[in-house]
């Protein structure tokens, strides 16, 4: 018969060492949150249940990890107050349906742990026919960890806590990677024996280890390689996971067949994807859910996020946010793309040129000196260096439509709404309103005076102090 599997998370510890307003395991490295790389090293192992055993603030994490993909067929179980990783166990049990079988406890702080490590654990524990196994590493800096010791015949005998480790103890470079896989039924036992007297006054799931040792139980343990265990307590072991984690994602990447130039200046999340033979150059930065197609260049110096960079697509220098960038479609040098815009094939963004929530058509460009915000381009279209989508009345937002073919001269203000026909054009320095038809030329210099119909910033107090902000 199939024995079942339980993966408890531990992710209510106040995390006082962080000093920060944010739950612990909501701190983000490579792209998501400490809790969610968790979750997804867990997700392949299949569990029959998974508890979550947060804080009182469980609000905010199902939140944010709901953000990131994650929560479906997670049973979340609230410890309130935290009283320690034992009593944090003992919650989460109180909602695990299945009674006997295996049960995987794991922490929210420990991001770099991987799927093969935990399956390895399970293996070691089934091949021991153990009560415990503990996850075990050793440590160049042992420090603030849970020692494992062992007696003359290497058997582990215990694991003690740093605050209550003798001198001799905190020598040893084992440490505790605070993950267990428990015979349900022992765990449950044992829980009930553990106690809160130790330095922190706080019910440690360690002591079980010494309590089933005493009582004769089967405790085994299997060591890992140093830098998975590493857990976060710290800014300091928040920025090292981080690093670990963008390495390793860079090293996925590579064998992929994704060239980057210099991992070392490069900072990919977690969550990226990028095609055979794309080419990231250094000082390049691919965040959360960025999707680089193959063959497609991005950087140097690039900061792409939540976008998508497709086949053959260049982008450097430049700032892409929540964006789409079509085949052979080029980006920069020294361009700012906001959220909502989107390139067709072949377009082409070039230099001092932002655009935000607005479309540009095949083979259209801008190549020099624009701002181009809430506006619809067609294909085909060249738009002239200087060229201004006045969008924002001071009140409200309006939309420049720009159809295949036309000319826009250069340092155009195009007053929204307004709407530039197919083939038409518009003459350098002109300040366009409304309709140009089909194949029109709009002319319009030099600017007309007219009498009290400025005062626009007066309207609303709260608004930006140019016509061409967001
Ligand atoms: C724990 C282990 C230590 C091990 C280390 C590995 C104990 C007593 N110590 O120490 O042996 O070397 O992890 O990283 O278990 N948590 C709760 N409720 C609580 C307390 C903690 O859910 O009441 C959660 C935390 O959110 C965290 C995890 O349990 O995700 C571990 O707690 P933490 O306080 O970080 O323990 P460490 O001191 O790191
Ligand atoms: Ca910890």
């Amino acid at each position: 018969m199939r024995v079942t599997l339980a993966v408890v998370v531990l992710a209510a510890g106040e995390g006082k060492r962080m000093k920060s307003e944010l739950p612990k395991v909501l701190h983000v490295a490579a792209g998501r949150p400490l809790l969610a790389h968790v979750l997804s090293a867990i997700e392949p192992l299949s569990a029959d249940e998974t508890v979550v055993v947060t804080s009182r603030r469980q609000d905010e994490v199902v939140d944010a990890l709901e953000l990131h993909g994650f929560g479906e067929g997670i049973r979340w179980a609230v410890q309130d107050p935290p009283q320690g990783t034992a009593d944090a166990v003992r919650v989460a049990l109180e909602k695990l349906r299945g009674g006997d079988g295996r049960v995987l406890v794991t922490a929210g702080d420990t991001p770099v742990l991987t799927t093969e490590s935990l399956q390895a654990l399970l293996e070691a524990h089934e091949s021991a026919d153990a009560d415990v196994c503990v996850l075990t590493a050793s440590v160049v800096d042992p420090t603030g960890y849970g020692r494992i010791v062992r007696d003359t015949e290497g058997r582990v005998r215990k694991i003690v806590e740093q605050p209550d480790a003798t001198e001799e103890e905190r020598l040893v470079h084992e440490i505790n990677a605070g993950v267990y896989v428990f015979d349900a039924t022992s765990l449950s036992d044992v829980l009930g024996r553990v106690d809160a007297s130790n330095v922190q006054g706080e019910y440690y799931l360690t002591d079980a280890v010494e309590i089933l040792v005493a009582e004769g139980g089967r405790v085994a343990a299997h060591r890992i390689d140093e830098v998975e265990v590493a857990g976060v307590n710290s800014r300091a072991q928040l920025a090292e996971a981080a690093a670990i984690l963008r390495a390793r994602k860079a090293e996925a990447l590579m064998a992929e067949g994704v060239t980057i130039v210099d991992p070392s200046t490069t900072y990919v999340d977690s969550t990226v994807s990028a095609g055979r033979d794309a080419v990231i150059h250094p000082f390049t930065f691919l965040e959360g859910a960025t999707k680089v197609a193959a063959g497609a260049e991005v950087g140097p110096h690039a900061r792409v996020v939540s976008s998508e960079i497709e086949e053959g697509a260049t982008v450097s220098f430049a700032v892409v946010v929540e964006s789409s960038i079509g085949p052979h479609a080029s980006v920069g040098p020294f361009a700012s793309l906001r959220p909502g815009t989107r390139m067709e094939r072949g377009a082409h963004v070039g230099s001092f040129v932002e655009m935000k929530k607005s479309v540009i058509g095949e083979d259209s460009k801008a190549s020099h000196l624009a701002y181009i915000g809430d506006a619809e381009i067609g294909r085909g279209v060249n738009v002239g260096a200087g060229t201004i989508t006045c969008n924002w009345d001071g009140v409200d937002k309006h939309k420049t439509v720009i159809d295949d073919d036309a000319y826009i001269g250069s340092d155009t203000m195009l007053v929204a709404p307004t709407h530039i026909g197919r083939r038409a054009a518009t003459g350098a320095g002109s300040v366009v309103k409304g309709e140009v038809p089909d194949d029109a030329l709009a002319v319009g210099v030099p600017a007309r005076i007219l009498a009290g119909k400025g005062d626009k910033m007066g309207r609303k107090d709260d608004e930006g102090p140019s016509q061409t902000q967001q």
